[in-house]
């Protein structure tokens, strides 16, 4: 096989994506392996659990950086210095600016929890309930300045029921969460995933 692409993950909380991330990689026949994970919050739940599967975590604290673009640039510089190839964001709290995102477009996804272009930004599944939606789901899209607006890359459906609450629903859409995630990664990596007309190709 190809040398493996390397991977960047990123997170602020949980990091239940980057596990499922991690567990992926762990199969000879993907084509990735993890560079590095990265978090912005020093007390990410994430730092632990990454450490249960045997690995550390790189900390930028994004409340010591006086500003957005001081965080890019050293977020920048140590990508650049676990030479990265790929960038997954997963669950990673803070938009990325302009000058970051141009130097890694093409090269950065990211992981939402409702079916783009629906319900961008937070609170997804409360607002999917309130909409009074019948189906929502999660989406992976590579990310570019429009926040959560970049090309998407693949979907997969879960049906809202009639008494869920934003709770019971996340409870059901997390674990295609983790489905998707590494699917699309593999799908990418084998070049089995090409954007038509910047469309979604990829829906279950
Ligand atoms: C996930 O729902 C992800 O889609 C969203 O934030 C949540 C992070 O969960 N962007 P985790 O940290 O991966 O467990």
């Amino acid at each position: 096989m190809a040398d493996k692409k390397r991977v960047a993950i990123l997170f602020s909380g949980r990091g239940s994506n980057m596990i499922a991330l991690l567990k992926a990689m762990k199969s000879p026949d993907f084509g990735a392996t993890p560079a590095i994970l990265i978090t912005d919050n020093p007390k990410a739940e994430g730092i632990e659990n990454a450490g249960m599967w045997g690995f550390e975590c790189h900390v930028i604290d994004g409340a010591s950086y006086k500003d957005n673009d001081s965080f890019d640039i050293e977020l920048d510089k140590v990508l650049q210095s676990a030479r990265v190839d790929v960038v997954c964001l997963a669950g990673f709290m803070r938009i990325l600016g302009a000058d970051i995102v141009d130097k890694w477009v093409g090269r950065i996804l990211n992981i939402h929890p409702s079916l783009l272009p629906k319900y961008k930004g937070l609170n997804t599944h409360k607002r999917a309930i309130e909409e009074g939606e019948t189906w929502t789901g999660v989406s992976v899209h590579f990310v570019n300045k429009i926040v959560d607006g970049g090309p998407v890359l693949g979907r997969k459906k879960v049906k809202i029921k009639k008494n869920d609450t934003k709770e019971s629903l996340e409870k059901r859409v997390l674990p295609k969460e983790h489905e998707l995630y590494p699917l699309i990664l593999k799908k990418i990596l084998d070049g089995s995933l090409d954007l038509k007309n910047g469309k979604t190709i990829f829906d279950t």
